[in-house]
């Protein structure tokens, strides 16, 4: 494993200042990231996810209605103490197991005008010449961490993308990519265009929510127009890269679920809770009595 590039990546930015409007009405309240799989929310699994690729810090770009999000990682000494004192052991011990081996930071974005702001929103915290970002409504269940998978395959110089493949009526939902394989699961990628429709589409090679990214591309994400439903578009920013030959796209290998809509959130649920040995037979039993 090529670990000297896992050091050079120390952090990582997670963008969740999104509206989630594809989970309305519950996201009017709560942020759709802390809608709980099973029984932690969504964006603990891209903090995990994270921590086992050896990022050892993470900057939540949030907005002023998502107080909750920063909330879940700051500690709670009442509650740890009421625990304690119930002798509720094992709850107490996963209560502050919450956000262990990472430093956790906030800043604010104040509007939400696309993915490609919030990236450069986090500017001014991240000095790194190159940093990881996870969508943390793409959920990523892999042997490997879906994020080390990329930093393991980043060279110098260049970002790389996550590339999953998606059927052809699919790709509007995504930045699609093109570009030459340079092994079997390694694009030097040429183009990308954010949500294609099919017949224009340049493949089926669909980005998901994971990026390594130079320090240049907040300059570049600085030049970078409205795009696509009017926001500032990351895959945009990162087009500019790929026609100098500088983007990467790497085929990870694990199961994702985009818990941003109702139907892959259920299905991420039911994945989750299967695994769990406690769960399994009782949700089982659930499904057959439905
Ligand atoms: P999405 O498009 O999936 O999130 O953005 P959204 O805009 O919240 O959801 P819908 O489409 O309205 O349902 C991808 C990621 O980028 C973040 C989101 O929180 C999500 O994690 N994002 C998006 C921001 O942080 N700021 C933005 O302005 C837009």
């Amino acid at each position: 494993m090529p670990t000297s590039s896992r050091s050079a990546v120390r952090t990582a930015v997670l963008p969740v200042a999104g509206l989630g409007t594809r989970f309305l009405p519950v996201t009017k309240a709560v942020p759709k990231e802390m809608l709980p799989l099973v029984d932690r929310p969504c964006i603990d699994y891209a903090v995990a996810e994270a921590v086992a690729a050896g990022i050892e810090r993470v900057v939540l770009v949030t907005s002023p209605a998502k107080a909750s999000l920063a909330r879940y990682y700051e500690p709670d000494p009442d509650l740890e103490a009421h625990l304690r004192a119930h002798g509720k052991d094992e709850l107490l011990a996963r209560v502050q197991a919450i956000g262990r081996g990472v430093q956790v930071e906030t800043v604010i974005q104040q509007q939400a005008l696309g993915l490609g702001h919030a990236v450069l929103t986090a500017r001014k915290v991240v000095d790194d010449e190159v940093f990881a970002v996870l969508l943390a409504d793409d959920v990523v269940d892999a042997a490997e961490p879906a994020i080390g998978q990329l930093i393991d395959a980043w060279q110098p110089g260049h970002a790389v993308v996550a590339l999953m493949e998606v059927p052809a009526e699919e790709t509007r939902r995504y930045g699609v990519c093109a570009g030459l394989w340079r092994e079997p699961d390694l694009m030097e990628v040429h183009a990308m265009v954010e949500k294609p429709a099919p017949a224009v589409a340049p493949s089926n090679q669909a980005i998901v929510g994971r990026y390594v990214l130079p320090r240049e591309i907040f300059a570049i994400l600085e030049r970078t127009d409205e795009g696509s439903g009017g926001e500032i578009q990351l895959t945009d920013a990162l087009a500019t890269l790929a026609a100098r030959g500088q983007v990467l796209g790497k085929v990870f290998e694990g199961r994702r679920f985009d818990t941003g809509n109702v139907l892959g959130f259920l299905e991420a649920t039911l994945h989750y809770t299967r695994k769990r040995p406690e769960l399994r037979a009782g949700l089982d039993e659930i499904l057959d009595r439905l």
